[in-house]
């Protein structure tokens, strides 16, 4: 009988009647059996960092990097890694396993464990460590041909935007903004300064140069963000890391945001008001090219 959890998962649909398993403090179990304690910190404070990693073909695309930021994120909130890298690997490769197997994100949750309601942390802390993996589909060919629409939002966040936080309610009231508005995401700014999406980082291009803002506290350091860089690098495009004003937004030639789950989508309307002619942009489509043929090497098993 399908349960109301399942329900709340349209994507799982697609898949052929598996039942998704999840991994929660140790073990691997069927969705619906998975209960957290309603005293974990994860829920009463939102006390906890995340991760989500794509796996294509079964592989888990730049592990590392997100591991690293895992780390970077515990540290931000104080918190002991449970795991060592290899620890994490075994159980996200077990997951992929043990759901389709394909094209999947990842998803990682760790939080300060269960104890009394206290704003200060509890002496003896054991973590709660929730892993699951959900379907992901390449864009649709309607969003490449046509990009998306976005509204710019100033960012109401809290000064630690570095930090992978689970606690995301103002990202989710600016996404909600965005989408009464008819637009797919929020372009979030601070003092006139761009810092990045409510869910993804942000790139302009001008005069044929990809600006995107540098890191610092404002932003989450992106996986994609910095693989666009690379990328970017190695084919002797001129990228570079400053500042973005809203000035330069708006009068840019192309945006795009980018993130592990939508990869590097074309922003072709801003406001109500077209983002350069109006279309996807030419760097853009050579970028996202050479982003999929990236991808590739990894499913060959050549690139990570
Ligand atoms: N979010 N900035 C914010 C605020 C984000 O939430 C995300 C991604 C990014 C892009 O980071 P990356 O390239 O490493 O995915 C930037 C994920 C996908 C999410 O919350 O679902």
């Amino acid at each position: 009988m399908e349960t109301p959890a399942r329900r709340a998962h349209p994507a799982r649909k697609r898949l052929v009647q598996l039942v998704a398993i999840v991994y929660l403090n140790g073990r691997y179990l069927p969705e619906d059996e998975a209960c957290v304690p309603v005293l974990d910190r994860g829920f009463i404070f939102g006390d906890g960092v995340y991760e989500v990693i794509p796996a294509y073909g079964g592989h888990l695309f730049r592990l590392e990097q997100h591991l690293s930021r895992l780390d970077n994120s515990l540290a931000g909130i104080r918190l002991d890694n449970p795991m060592t890298h290899a620890q994490w690997a075994e159980v996200l490769e077990e997951i992929i396993r043990r759901n389709d197997g394909q094209d999947q994100s990842v998803y990682l949750q760790v939080t300060r464990g269960v104890a009394q309601r206290d704003h200060a942390f509890p002496d003896k802390v054991e973590q709660t460590v929730f892993v699951m993996a959900n379907p992901m589909s390449p864009a649709a060919d309607s969003l490449l041909k046509n990009g998306i629409a976005a509204i710019t939002h100033e960012d109401i966040r809290w000064r630690y935007c570095h930090i992978k936080a689970i606690a995301l309610l103002p990202n989710t009231l600016m996404r909600q903004v965005a989408r009464e508005a008819g637009a797919a995401e929020a372009i979030l700014y601070r003092d006139d300064k761009v810092t990045e999406g409510a869910a993804s980082n942000v790139f302009i291009v001008k005069n044929g140069k990809i600006l995107t803002p540098r890191k610092d506290e404002c932003l989450l350091p992106g996986i994609t963000r910095d693989l666009i860089l690379e990328i970017g690098h190695d084919a002797g495009l001129d990228c570079i890391e400053s500042d973005i004003s809203l000035e330069q937004l708006t009068g840019a030639d192309e945006i795009w945001v980018t993130s592990s789950t939508k990869e590097i989508l074309p922003v072709t309307q801003l406001d109500g008001k077209p983002v350069g002619n109006g279309t996807p942009g030419p760097i853009w489509r050579d970028m996202l090219d050479r982003y999929q043929q990236h991808k590739h090497l990894l499913r060959d098993g050549s690139a990570r």
